[in-house]
């Protein structure tokens, strides 16, 4: 009994090897597959299946152009199913076209409403900014039938970054993933202060509590690329402060800078359940938790103390990686999967107001 199950395990775990090993070769190494054109049993569709949904991009991002040869949605981020285009002539067979809020606004670019839209196309309303930074979007109203945002409740969600599961193996410890050598308390990286946001103000009240080491273009103290985390990785704590308060507004500030950056961050932003929402609990401290500055301030000076305490805010390292926003086609190509959620009419009739809900 024992002897034939195992034995039929091994040919199973054969079995799978072998199917695997096929499979991925002719996925990856197209230039194995048959070359001659053959009847549709061939079509050997674990990247092509069927239908493909095609994405328009109308203009890149800030003018950001990459490239979209070949099948970039599967090769590159091994999302199937889905054509990602940048050739406005393909308009016509678009399923989604995707418009970055920011152009419009400025007026650099305009909606194509002199096109006829074909019954089934999107047209997707994309910004990564919060709505104060988005300018006045009424004009938009009623052209939109999705939102691509880093809002949860966007029909597409693209957050500007995500913890992943990852098995480090065994054997490290979370001071494996901590700089050992801390020389600050807090530090902090701005480009302008802006006197009217709330950061600014917190700021300035916690710098008299405790010591705050500020770097970046508001203080002439700017860290390129390459010196921006291994700085911040000697501090114990980085304030992770956005330029605005709105819902799941949670940027770069707190997941490059903070967690990249290998320090914990002091958040200012939404309420804490929506950093929840995104990372354990105890792998940040916000601003919010505290009744006055002066005890945020205490707490901090206590806990860069307790070595053991501290480590502790570090525990999601052992277990998780930081995945952060770094392709525009990538958030693009995420629009594929979701065609089968996606409501199949839907018009955003006023667009302001779902953005400042
Ligand atoms: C291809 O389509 C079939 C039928 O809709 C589906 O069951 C299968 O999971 C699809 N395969 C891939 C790789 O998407
Ligand atoms: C889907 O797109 C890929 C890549 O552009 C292409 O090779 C394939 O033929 C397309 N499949 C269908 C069914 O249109
Ligand atoms: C998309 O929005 C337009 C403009 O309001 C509308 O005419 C069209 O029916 C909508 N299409 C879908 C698929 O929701």
């Amino acid at each position: 009994m024992l002897d034939f199950c195992s034995h039929r395990r091994t040919l199973l775990v054969a079995f799978f090897l072998c199917l695997t090993l096929f499979g991925s070769l002719l996925i990856q190494l197209p230039s194995l597959a048959p070359k001659t054109p053959r009847p549709e049993t061939e079509v050997i569709d674990m990247n092509i299946n069927g239908t493909n949904t095609t994405v328009l991009v109308w203009y890149w991002p800030f003018g950001e152009k990459s490239s979209v040869d070949g099948n970039v949605c599967w090769e590159r981020f091994g999302i199937p199913n889905c054509k990602l285009v940048d050739d406005r002539s393909m308009f016509s067979v678009a399923d989604f076209v995707v418009f970055h809020n920011r152009e419009l606004i400025k007026g650099q670019q305009r909606l194509p409403v002199h096109l006829t839209r074909p019954q089934r196309q999107k047209w997707v309303w994309f910004s990564l900014e919060s709505p104060a930074n988005n300018g006045n979007v009424k004009p938009f109203a009623g052209h939109f039938n999705c939102t691509m945002s880093y809002r949860h409740d966007a029909d597409i969600y693209t957050p500007y970054g995500s913890l992943v599961p990852q098995d480090f193996g065994t054997g490290l410890a979370v001071e494996d993933f901590i700089t050992k050598k801390k020389t600050s308390l807090a530090c902090w990286v701005v480009s302008n202060y802006e006197a009217h946001l709330k950061r600014t103000d917190v700021y300035n009240r916690l710098k008299t509590i405790i010591p705050v080491n500020v770097y970046g273009g508001a203080v002439n103290k700017r860290l390129d690329d390459k010196v921006l985390l291994p700085t911040i990785s000697h501090c114990y704590f980085y304030l992770s402060f956005e330029n605005s308060i709105f819902k799941d507004y949670i940027t770069e500030k707190f997941w490059y800078n903070g967690f990249m950056g290998g320090a914990v961050p002091v958040v200012l932003g939404p309420p804490r359940e929506q950093y929840e929402a995104v990372a354990p609990k105890d792998s940040f401290i916000h601003v919010d938790d505290f009744p006055s500055l002066e005890e945020l301030g205490k707490f901090l000076k206590r806990l860069a103390e307790d070595k053991e305490r501290y480590v502790s805010y570090f525990n999601w390292k052992v277990k998780y990686t930081v995945k952060q926003f770094a392709d525009w086609r990538e958030e693009f190509c995420k629009i594929c999967p979701k065609v089968s959620s996606l409501q199949k009419h839907k018009v955003y009739e006023d667009l302001h107001t779902w953005e400042w809900q």
